[in-house]
């Protein structure tokens, strides 16, 4: 097990209280809602940062919707930056031809991400294809990226919490937080040996 450093540690500041993403996120299913009304709709998680999002606004959508994932990397990213080229890492497992496709993302940054993504998705002809994100770093922007429906525009800081990771850890805090990146130390691998695949067997 790794050595995970208690978030409170690093915590620089909380940007978006769990009751604000609460509110703001029904009003997006609301809305989300009245739009599709008598229409069927595929909402589409792009691993893994837009997952707790994506669960979280399901519930307030009340037209009938299935729900799909897929994953991608970023080629040679360095750890908070993107560079515009994206990797298939899991396709989907429903064909989207046809389909009314609303894609869910944690947040926008440059935009390269979304971008080759709905360039990849609209190859593949869905009926419509738009974007709700929850988070817009709007000031990042690079290209130009359709948002159709936008939860919150932050600054220019990197933040963590509410799917967004730091290393992989800290996705399930309920709120989105800015760290003190002076205080922040990567999780530590500790020295253990491997653990056995299977258990060992009991001593007689
Ligand atoms: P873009 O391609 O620059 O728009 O970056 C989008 C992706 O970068 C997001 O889906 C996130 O995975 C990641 N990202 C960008 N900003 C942040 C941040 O502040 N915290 C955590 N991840 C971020
Ligand atoms: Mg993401």
């Amino acid at each position: 097990m790794a050595k995970v450093q208690d978030y409170r540690e690093f915590l620089k500041k909380v940007l978006i209280t769990e009751e604000e993403l609460q509110a703001r996120i029904a009003e997006l299913g609301e809305e989300i809602s009245r739009d599709y009304e008598g229409q069927d709709l595929l909402l589409i998680c792009i691993l893994r940062g837009g997952v707790v999002f994506m669960t979280d606004l399901m519930k307030h959508i009340t037209v009938p919707h299935a729900i799909d994932f897929m994953a991608i990397s970023s080629y040679g990213a360095g750890a908070r930056q993107s560079t515009g080229r994206v990797r298939l890492t899991m396709d989907l497992q429903t064909s989207i031809t046809g389909k009314n496709v609303l894609l869910v993302e944690d947040i926008i940054d440059s935009g390269y991400t979304i971008s080759e993504v709905l360039k990849l998705l609209e190859m593949r002809r869905p009926k419509s294809l738009k974007v709700c994100t929850l988070l817009d770093k709007a000031g990042r922007r690079e290209v130009e990226v359709p948002i159709h429906y936008r939860g919150f525009v932050i600054p220019n800081e990197f933040v963590f919490g509410y799917g967004l990771d730091m290393d992989e850890y800290y996705r399930n805090l309920q709120f989105i937080a800015v760290p003190d990146l002076e205080k922040y130390r990567p999780p530590e691998e500790d020295e253990s040996p491997e653990e056995p695949l299977s258990p060992p067997t009991e001593a007689e």
